[in-house]
């Protein structure tokens, strides 16, 4: 080429949760095994069986003509409609609707000032931490969430950065969190929320799992605790409907009145949604008699107690491992389990029985992170396909895995087979 075309930041863009499957196929087709799929929280692919009452709903918005037309710039008036019913502080004037969270990310990132830095936090999901990179080209700027206090940030820490980087503009909250599954305390919320308004900041708030919780008396929603601050809230369809295929969620804008520049920024992303028209139709068009119908709730439910009760055999198998670090999940979807790096064994690859397997998981892991070999070497012992932790950008090394498999017996397999991979190649 006759200039350099490549983005400076280009190597920034990588998703093991799907890299790693690459991986896995080719293992699947060489060595004919079966790959046992935790690494992607998809219900669908995994055993969830979408009802019929809900079946039922799309397809009969797909009889009316007007879900096959373009929709309004921001939003189809009736859903945004409900979903400003459901929450008074802000107006329907205040939602916008998205292809899926990649592309609200890269628009609230990518209109930011080149300057404009976001804080979030580490170990996190690298779609956000990516684009903020990239959009800055410069590397992250992160607060540590601390396995030892529940994966909860530490609040000094916060408010430090915040005070000596003028650059940082917003913080971003992933409450509950993936893929620590840490659900932050209305104290920490509150200290978040003072800083950003101590140093005039806006916060950035995931809250895709919100509904998702178990064993949380009190969980809280940024919008019970923010007045005065601005802020975005980002909410999807994929795991509470769950729809993960409809690539649809939408952001709500809390006190653009408050702050010009908030206001001008917001402004942005909205005439940059409209350069590209509007979002697909169809799953904005029947979001409100998804949430509305009676069966909702009750098929909620019944899904989050299958989490749970995965949740309470994740810490019967995994407790009494004493070398093994893992925080008990609290909401719906993942489980981080920590490998100590110098419980491990140097080669741990030079037991493989299978040579040619050896050889391929060696070559292919060459220069990887520690938690990376780990997960090649578990796929190829065990066929169990998980995602390292450092891919979420975390110091400590780990694995993540879902919560998602129904079947108990073959969920007890899955984490006995762990656990027997990492006795295996204990020093
Ligand atoms: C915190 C967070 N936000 C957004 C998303 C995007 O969800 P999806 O790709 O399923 O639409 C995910 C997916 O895992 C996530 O963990």
């Amino acid at each position: 080429m006759r200039n350099n075309i490549v983005h400076f930041w280009a190597d920034e863009q990588h998703y093991e949760i799907r890299e790693i499957v690459e991986v896995a196929y080719k293992i699947k087709e060489i060595w004919k095994k079966e790959i046992i799929w935790e690494n992607i929280w998809d219900p669908v692919i995994k055993w969830e069986k979408i009802p019929d009452w809900l079946k039922d709903i799309v397809s009969k918005a797909t009889r009316d003509d007007i879900t096959y037309a373009y929709s309004p710039s921001k939003w189809v008036d009736a859903t945004r409609k409900f979903l400003a019913e459901q929450n008074w502080k802000i107006t329907s004037e205040d939602i916008i609707f998205f292809n899926w969270l990649w592309e609200a990310i890269n628009k609230i990132y990518g209109y930011l000032n080149r300057n404009a830095r976001v804080l979030w936090p580490n170990p996190a999901y690298p779609t956000h931490s990516s684009s903020e990179a990239t959009h800055a080209w410069s590397s992250h700027l992160t607060y540590e969430l601390d396995p030892d206090n529940e994966w909860n940030p530490n609040l000094e820490e916060i408010e430090n950065k915040v005070k000596y980087n003028p650059n940082i503009s917003a913080i971003l909250v992933i409450n509950p969190d993936n893929p620590t599954w840490a659900v932050f305390s209305r104290e920490t919320l509150e200290w978040i929320v003072n800083i950003a308004k101590k140093y005039n900041l806006f916060v950035l708030f995931d809250e895709i799992y919100e509904k998702l919780t178990f064993d949380i008396k009190d969980h809280i929603l940024l919008k019970d605790i923010i007045w005065d601050v601005c802020w975005i809230a980002m909410k999807w369809l994929s795991k509470e409907v769950p729809w993960p295929g409809s690539r649809c969620g939408w952001i709500e804008i809390y006190n653009q009145d408050k702050d010009e520049e908030f206001a001008k920024f917001i402004n942005s992303i909205y005439f940059s949604k409209m350069l590209e028209v509007c979002s697909t139709t169809l799953p904005q068009t029947v979001l409100p008699e998804i949430y509305k119908a009676p069966e909702f709730n009750k098929y909620l439910s019944e899904r989050i107690s299958k989490y749970k009760k995965n949740s309470d055999i994740v810490e019967e198998i995994l407790w009494p491992v004493k070398w093994l670090k893992f925080v008990r999940p609290k909401w719906a979807y993942y489980l981080t389990v920590l490998i100590d790096d110098f419980l491990l064994v140097e080669d741990f690859f030079k037991d493989l029985k299978d040579k040619n397997l050896e050889k391929f998981v060696r070559e292919i892991s060459i220069w990887k992170k520690i938690d990376k070999k780990f997960c090649y070497y578990l796929l190829a012992t065990t066929w169990i396909c998980t995602v390292p932790l450092s891919w979420f950008n975390s110091p400590l090394p780990g694995l993540r895995m879902t919560l998602l498999e129904d079947d108990e017996q073959k969920f007890r397999k899955i984490l006995e087979e762990i656990v027997f991979a990492f006795e295996n190649i204990k020093k």
